[in-house]
């Protein structure tokens, strides 16, 4: 059945409430929760979801999670709770199917394995549970311990765990008792304790699941909010669109600052979520859900607005656009999407985009001008990346847009009349604080993204790796040794050359990196909007990316594709940073 859009208002996620905040750190205990939540339009069924609280709050839970508000300098110290059991007590199935022929965080134990006749063990036994979680901090310059490494998972505290079973993964130990090394805090069974020392620029960051072979499921299901890291660094108060939300603001308060966590899921005729695809096959979801509901709308008076752009899908590329209609294509953009910041802060000016693209995991800090929109007006975002994997290029031209009537349609706005002044700046007339550049790099490494056919199916698999002396790619799986191994404090160059046909957005943990150039030859400039510090970089097919980053944290971390699926099957590699030679 068709599914009504711009029915229910956009949902703003609130401020995650602190349990404690003081000069010393904000202190905070996020479980994760299973409840159902109304994501179509109000008078079709509720839909079960995963998703993020304040264990003091029961009213917080939500999906997308509530946003977790930082300042610069300032630690948050987080207890994470796996808390997916059921009223009494028992483990709760997963939601979705998971693929145990991968490499997974499996707490049963060993792999399933294809039967003669090419059956997965896995398709007839299926997981249900207990569900593995563990929670990585997207664009953090987090400390290892606390970095939500994919085989650092822990399962719920459950009264009918089997006794057989792993309660974390083989990096939860090591951690643990590192972290209580620093800190002489207690860790318990079913949660992890990180601390974030919030040491980089102010950024529109996010927080995911992150456990090894399963974090497409996991945040399909709907583990995810935003982390606004602001203070020292940012522009004056009142400069910018504000405010966004604040811990303890009262119900009706007025955000003029709002993120966007754009996602594509498919329902069930009951309103259940829908896993369109396997590991092999990613496939994309019919609906588009921002802020956790079906094309939500949002009534804004005539005044400039900030809206922190995140594409939080499993593997959809988005092209947005603010468009006078909803289904033209090509879109006519009416207004511009004024881009200030990327994924790790601010860029060097304000950029003018007709369209943004934005790839999996990707955000970007927009300004949109209704000043001058008459009263009555109706207006849509737009999306026009593809419906299937992006091989890059232009819709119309190269592929055919999303579709229209569907996921080409994100949100609308219906303009109202300002009810008081507006003193942010235009933002053709903002001045940013340009980002530090980095150091002159210590070595060059040059890596590959790589496919090869595997299973019985000739299915595709995507692997990262090295290059090899005749400049192949030499793919490498999750588990094969180490090879990305920076010295504590070294900048380096990464050249990724792409042999693939599909884009990757390729992410790298620790690090917000700068984009030195892609192309043929790598000396193709970034686009203006890459010009700040970036988390994840768009490799497309055939074209090396280059890219520059700094390591200054010793610990094991890693560097993968963001298309979850890809991520899940094999597409990441570790990327330990080793401690300084004495
Ligand atoms: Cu957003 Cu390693 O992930
Ligand atoms: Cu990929």
């Amino acid at each position: 059945a068709d599914i009504p859009k711009y029915v229910a208002p956009l949902r703003i996620p609130p401020a995650m409430p602190a349990v404690s905040t003081g000069p010393e750190r904000d202190t905070y205990v996020i479980a994760v929760r299973q409840f159902r939540q109304q994501i179509l339009p109000p008078s079709w069924p509720r839909t079960t979801v995963w998703g993020y609280g304040s264990t003091a709050h029961p009213g917080s839970f939500g999906y997308p999670a509530p946003s977790i508000v930082a300042r610069v300098d300032h630690p948050v110290r987080v207890t994470w709770v796996n808390q997916l059991v059921d009223d009494r007590g028992d483990f709760l199935p997963h939601l979705l199917p998971i693929d145990p022929t991968l490499h997974w965080a499996n707490p049963a134990g060993g792999n399933a394995e294809r039967d003669q006749h090419g059956h997965r063990d896995g398709d007839r036994r299926g997981y249900r549970g207990p569900v593995p979680q563990v929670v990585h901090l997207h664009g953090g310059h987090s400390p290892q311990e606390s970095d939500g490494h994919a085989e650092a998972w822990y399962l719920p505290v459950a009264r009918d765990l089997p006794s057989d079973f792993a309660v974390c993964g083989s990096a939860y130990d090591e951690f643990r008792s590192r972290f209580t090394e620093r800190s002489s805090l207690r860790w318990s069974a079913g949660s992890a304790t990180f601390e974030y020392a919030n040491d980089q620029a102010p950024a529109t960051l996010w927080y995911h699941d992150h456990t090894l072979g399963a974090t497409a499921q996991n945040v399909y299901a709907g583990p995810a909010g935003f982390y606004l890291l602001g203070g020292t660094g940012d522009l004056p108060d009142g400069v910018l669109p504000g405010p966004g939300p604040a811990q303890d603001d009262p119900p009706d308060t007025r955000y003029h600052d709002i993120p966007l966590m754009i996602q594509d899921r498919s329902f069930t005729a009951g309103g259940d979520l829908l896993y369109p695809g396997g590991h092999s096959s990613p496939g994309t979801g019919s609906t588009i859900v921002v802020n956790g509901r079906t094309w939500p709308s949002l009534t804004v008076q005539r005044r400039r607005y900030r809206f922190r752009l995140l594409n939080g899908c499993n593997n959809r590329f988005l092209l947005l656009s603010v468009a006078a209609h909803a289904t033209a294509r090509p879109a006519r953009p009416v207004l511009p999407i004024w881009q200030i910041g990327s994924d790790g802060g601010f860029l060097p000016e304000p950029v003018s985009h007709e369209r943004v693209t934005l790839g999996p995991a990707q955000r970007a800090d927009v300004i949109v001008d209704f000043t001058d929109v008459p009263v009555g007006t109706e207006l849509y975002l737009v999306n026009e990346g593809p419906d299937w994997a992006y091989r890059g290029g232009r819709p119309g031209v190269d592929f055919p847009p999303a579709d229209p009537r569907t996921t080409g349609q994100v949100l609308r706005f219906v303009v109202t009349e300002a009810t008081g002044s507006d003193p942010s700046v235009p933002p053709e007339q903002l001045r940013l604080p340009a980002p530090p550049r980095l150091p002159t790099a210590d070595r060059v490494r040059r890596l590959s993204l790589n496919e090869r056919m595997s299973g019985p199916s000739g299915s595709m698999t995507m692997l990262l790796g090295t290059l090899d002396e005749h400049g192949r790619g030499r793919p490498m799986r999750w588990s094969d040794p180490v090879t990305e191994q920076p010295i504590v404090g070294a900048t380096e160059v990464w050249e990724v050359r792409n042999f693939t046909r599909l884009v990757h957005p390729v992410h790298l943990h620790q690090a917000q990196f700068e984009v030195l150039g892609r192309g043929h030859s790598g000396q193709v400039q970034p686009s203006p909007g890459e010009r700040g510090r970036m988390d994840t970089v768009l490799a497309y097919p055939w074209e090396v990316t280059r890219i520059k980053a700094r390591f200054d944290l010793p610990g094991r971390y890693a560097w993968h594709c963001h298309l979850l699926e890809h991520e899940d099957n094999e597409m990441m590699r570790p990327l330990n940073v080793l401690p300084g030679g004495g």
